[in-house]
């Protein structure tokens, strides 16, 4: 399945940010229930088409501050290209996005990343030679931004006390202290995906963004994944935006779910509500889910 990268290039985000002030309407279709508070995370009814196909129609979503949410919904609904389109990696022919109330439609996805806005991608992109402390280590450093990065990249820099600091307590974090000096081309694929989810954590994310991140994993190593996204959810006070096939993961991690079929949201609230929406379970089943 085409993650969404791929697309004509007057589809990718090239401009540059453009800030806006917030707007106060609250029109997005899954309000938190803490409606009082503005929400971290505005999406208001995105569209996108890729040729003939009507990939998202008018999606909205509300996060709010700490929470976790999931989208959930048959191959081919739109999850990852709703992602692209909340991440900068897509721009959307419609629609708007605001984050801390700010609008970053015209920003680049590195942009949104600096402002709090990390995430993991479905498959795992990672350098396979390198150690799984360097990995996290680039990251810490591309959050700061500067030009240590260059000279990382030439070998002269050497990472300061905090950003050590910062890299061994998400080594820990993730659980993969031990594994620190290994290529992560000698890596489980379950191990490669905490080294994806640490590098999305060294970015200190206020909203963590995570696509199918249990694919390719054992049960077990789903629940200790699960687990821990639940565990950065409450020590980090990130929010989590989750989009999952494994319900069960879905039921631990999340608080409430939004579902798509072919693009369209058809229906919002906690997860066995939706399951028990007839519509829901007629977009799995009819898909064989
Ligand atoms: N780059 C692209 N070019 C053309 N069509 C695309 C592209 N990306 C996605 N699509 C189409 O848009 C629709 C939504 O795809 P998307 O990958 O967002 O679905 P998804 O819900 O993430 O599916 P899955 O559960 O299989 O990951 C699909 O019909 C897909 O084929
Ligand atoms: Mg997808």
């Amino acid at each position: 399945m085409p993650d969404g990268t791929a697309v004509s290039a007057d589809a990718i985000v090239a401009g540059d940010a453009t800030a806006t002030g917030s707007e106060t309407s609250r029109g997005g279709s899954l309000v938190p229930s803490d409606a009082g508070a503005r929400p971290l995370l505005e999406a208001r009814s995105i569209s996108i088409g890729f040729g003939g196909i009507q990939a998202l129609a008018g999606v909205s979503i509300e996060v709010a501050e700490g929470e976790a949410v999931g989208i959930v919904g048959p191959n081919g609904a739109g999850k990852t290209t709703f992602f692209n389109c909340l991440c900068g990696q897509l721009r959307p022919a419609s629609g708007s996005v605001l984050f801390a109330g700010r609008a970053i439609d015209r920003m680049p996805a590195h942009q949104r990343a600096r402002l709090g806005i990390a995430r993991t991608f479905q498959r795992v992109e990672i350098f396979p030679e390198m150690t799984v402390r360097d990995h996290l280590t680039v990251a810490e450093r591309a959050r700061a931004g500067d030009w240590r990065l260059w000279k990382d990249l030439l070998a002269m820099g050497s990472p300061r006390k905090e950003e050590r600091e910062h890299v061994e307590q998400i080594l820990d974090l993730v659980g993969l202290t031990e594994l620190g000096d290994t290529p992560v081309a000698a890596l489980s694929l379950g191990n490669c995906r905490l080294v994806e989810l640490g590098r999305a954590l060294a970015l200190r994310p206020r909203l963590l963004m995570a696509d199918e991140p249990s694919s390719g994993l054992d049960t077990h190593e789903t629940q200790l994944l699960a687990d821990l996204l639940r565990r950065v959810q409450q020590e980090s006070a990130a929010a989590i935006l989750l989009v999952e096939h494994d319900l069960d993961m879905v039921a631990r991690v999340v608080d409430r779910v939004l579902v798509l079929d072919f693009g369209e949201p058809i229906a919002e609230g906690s997860l066995e509500e939706v399951m028990a929406d007839p519509a829901v379970r007629s977009a799995y089943l009819g898909k064989g889910a």
